[in-house]
């Protein structure tokens, strides 16, 4: 069985190095803010410290886990926050350089996704290609291949009103959608079946010990799937703080600290017993992310480390 690792603290050169991997960021709910300057201190400290990760441990690429522009998204594709709150909020060349596999989470749906999808014509790294995509890694100098599926968990469940207390996802706006995007995971899942690595990526938490809790809806269409299919990990964003549980061999990662940080755990008994493994969400933190690494024999993710 595969063994995800997790190390939570500092651990200056303990697996750093170039080696035979795929190594990615993972961060979630970054979006700024409305006003100027766009950006928040918590999303610039997160973006300088994701620079410094890239620098020093290396990553292929950033997984962007939604609510990618507070509180309503973007207007069309020419819309300055593109450049006020990413652009120029993630300037460090080391990220510069790195593609951004992107998916749209609540607050972007309060606005115009098509012109999130369309901005990819405009920017060099920005790649949002559809609202549910799949992405094939190799791992370098082996035949080890992962398999990464994109979801738009806001199609599959519905919009929620952020800030309502315990608000669930309403239903899906289109039930055809939601059910075609379903069946593409299906088929996805089951031809992925010879892919060493497995990862799902949706704004949504299957499993969240924090403030909005596991999704209900995702834990009925989901988690069967992610489980039949033994999946590597899932990894989302929507509660705005660093966690890892396991459950039945599936990892989930919770990566929503880009902007905003909540140490809420309201929804710690909701989470089957054993599952929580790690959770990070001090309000005096500058934010946060993870670091995915997949070796051809092991996963291992990171969540605040200090860089
Ligand atoms: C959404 O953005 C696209 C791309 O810029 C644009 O063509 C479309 O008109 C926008 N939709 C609305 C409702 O403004
Ligand atoms: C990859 O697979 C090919 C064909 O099966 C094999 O010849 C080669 O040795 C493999 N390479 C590695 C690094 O395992």
């Amino acid at each position: 069985m595969l063994l995800l690792l997790l190390a939570v603290t500092a651990a200056a050169a303990v697996g750093a190095g170039p080696g035979k991997a795929v190594q990615f960021l993972a961060v979630g709910d970054w979006g700024g803010v409305p006003e100027p300057p766009f950006v928040t201190p918590r999303e610039a400290a997160t973006a300088a410290a994701m620079g410094r990760a890239a620098a020093e441990r290396g990553a292929d690429f950033v997984l962007a886990l939604g609510d990618n522009f507070y509180y309503d998204g973007v207007r069309d594709e020419w819309d300055p926050r593109f450049q006020e709150t990413f652009e120029r909020a993630f300037a460090a060349p080391e990220l510069r350089a790195l593609p951004w596999f992107v998916l749209a989470g609540n607050h972007d749906h309060h606005g115009n996704v098509s012109a999130q999808l369309a901005y990819s014509r405009h920017s060099e790294r920005w790649r949002f290609p559809h609202y549910y995509y799949s992405l094939r890694l190799h791992v370098p100098g082996t035949n080890a291949t992962a398999r990464l599926l994109v979801l738009d968990t806001v199609l599959l469940c519905g919009a929620t009103d952020d800030f309502g207390v315990g608000a669930t996802p309403r239903g899906p706006p289109d039930a055809a959608a939601a059910e075609a995007q379903l069946s593409w995971l299906q088929r996805r899942l089951a031809a992925a079946r010879h892919d060493r690595y497995v990862l799902v990526a949706g704004h949504y938490p299957v499993w969240s010990v924090a403030e909005h809790g596991p999704t209900q809806c995702l834990l009925r269409l989901l988690r069967p799937l992610l489980r039949r299919h033994r999946v590597t990990a899932y990894l989302c964003g929507h509660d705005h703080n660093l966690q890892f549980l396991h459950e039945d061999g599936v990892g989930y990662v919770v990566s929503g600290a880009g902007n905003f940080m909540e140490a809420s755990q309201t929804h710690r008994a909701a989470v089957p017993p054993g599952a929580a493994r790690f959770f990070y969400g001090a309000p005096e933190s500058p934010g946060g992310f993870a670091h995915l690494r997949l070796d051809a024999d092991h996963p291992t993710v990171r969540c605040r480390e200090r860089y």
